[in-house]
């Protein structure tokens, strides 16, 4: 009788958690980047095809340029919806809307449209010793203290950026910083774990739940998730180990890192980043990992 009180008290438990995150889901709301980013995307998708032809994608051209203005100046949103369709009026050889669009916006000099795969290029950047690099990899908790600087950092997010992501949409942001107290907030939104002290500079990752449609809730943790795979490799190729940290959605009180990091609601937080540069000598787990044939299921 206990037990199955304990069981129906615990479920009830996770109703009320999940039926809290919903609440805090449904009261985000959508960015006009939003839309303005998926029809660029849709632009792009529909140049890169082969059977593109005159009138192709007319609408969401239209529809890109009529919401322009609800972007703001000097965003990034705003200076790619400006590349992409000055790219497709150029590809439709429509002149008189390329006057328009370039006489109404400017554009801060990205390019839209489509590129085409170059296997002499690819040939020669895929020589590397990939699975040398991952296998050297590991999540590092015991890290120096020595001083890096915001330089090292960029160039990391810099190389995590090119992560692909649900219509280019590149929702995410890593909120860091090399100051102790910052770092401290971080480290103690952490569940405790004693040797986070052995680990110098804090940051978080964040997905940008504005830019999904309620259709795709959740899928900013798939985003942010695969920049903190990219993140964490790029810091390990510049000598700067780190380890990604669970920040729980309903066990982790995120509220001092998101006062202390001015990290609005829209943003859902997806794990913590500890960083800093590599101890020669220092202890790292095996973390076997299971075998190939267990992961790789064919089907045959
Ligand atoms: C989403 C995620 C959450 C993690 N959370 C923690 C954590 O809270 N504490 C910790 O010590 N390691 C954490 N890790 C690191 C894993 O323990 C580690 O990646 C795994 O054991 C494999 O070891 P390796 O990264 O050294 O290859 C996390 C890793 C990921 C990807």
């Amino acid at each position: 009788m206990m037990r199955a009180l304990k069981k129906l008290s615990d479920r009830i438990g996770m109703i009320c958690i999940n039926l809290r995150y919903l609440f805090r889901v449904a009261r985000v709301r959508r960015s006009p980047e939003k839309e303005a980013l998926i029809l660029c995307h849709s632009l792009e998708k529909g140049m890169g095809y082969s059977d593109f032809s005159k009138g192709h994608g007319k609408e969401k051209a239209k529809r890109l340029m009529d919401i322009l203005s609800k972007l703001r100046e000097g965003s990034y949103a705003k200076d790619e919806a400006v590349a992409v369709l000055k790219a497709y009026y150029k590809a439709q050889d429509d002149s008189a809307s390329l006057l328009k669009l370039e006489y109404e916006h400017s554009s801060k000099g990205y390019e839209g449209g489509y590129s085409t795969i170059d296997m002499s290029e690819i040939t020669k950047k895929i020589d590397i010793d990939f699975a040398g690099f991952v296998d050297a990899r590991h999540s590092a908790r015991d890290l120096s203290f020595e001083e890096i600087n915001s330089d090292v950092v960029e160039e990391a997010v810099s190389m995590a950026r090119m992560a692909p992501s649900a219509c280019n949409r590149q929702p995410w942001k890593f909120y860091y910083s090399l100051k102790k107290d910052y770092c401290d907030v971080v480290r103690n939104t952490i569940p405790s774990q004693d040797f986070l002290q052995n680990i110098p500079y804090f940051g978080a990752i964040t997905s940008d739940m504005s830019l999904f449609d309620s259709s795709e809730t959740g899928q900013w943790d798939i985003n942010g998730g695969i920049f903190a795979a990219y993140l964490a490799l790029s810091f390990h190729s510049l000598g700067i180990g780190n380890c990604i940290f669970q920040i729980s959605k309903t066990d982790c009180d995120t509220t001092a890192l998101r006062r202390k990091f001015g990290i609005p609601d829209s943003q859902e937080i997806i794990c913590a980043v500890g960083f800093g540069k590599y101890k020669d000598g220092a202890k790292c787990l095996k973390a076997a990992r299971r075998p190939i044939k267990e992961i790789a299921i064919e089907i045959k």
